[in-house]
């Protein structure tokens, strides 16, 4: 498991896509209130970027902008068709402003 450092919290904008690749990932991160989520920057669907689509803050989840399948930002899970499968989500530890992602080796 490597932890990469992605981006300063303090620069993350509430409740918005912020894509970062980190190795070969595309990575999507996303802050709410003082939480930050990550997940795999492509729609199980048919691999449209996920970091292009609506966060619902109140539903805690991202809808994919090409043809609406919605994701948990938490679990990754796919909570709307056309979607089944989920999206692989990444641990997330804040460290003073230094925002980290851990991915498998
Ligand atoms: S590519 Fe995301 S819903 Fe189709």
């Amino acid at each position: 498991m490597a932890r990469h450092k992605v981006a300063r919290f303090s620069k993350l904008p509430q409740a918005m896509a912020w894509p970062v690749t980190v190795e070969d990932y595309d990575i999507m991160l996303v802050r709410l209130g003082d939480e930050v989520f990550a997940l795999e920057d492509c729609c199980s669907h048919q691999e449209f970027p996920l970091s292009q689509g609506e966060i619902d803050r109140q539903a805690c989840s991202v809808r994919c902008r090409a043809h609406g399948a919605t994701f948990d930002l938490r679990s990754g899970k796919a909570t709307k068709a056309p979607a089944f499968a989920p999206v692989p989500v990444y641990n997330v530890t804040v460290e003073d402003d230094d925002v980290f992602v851990e991915i498998s080796d």
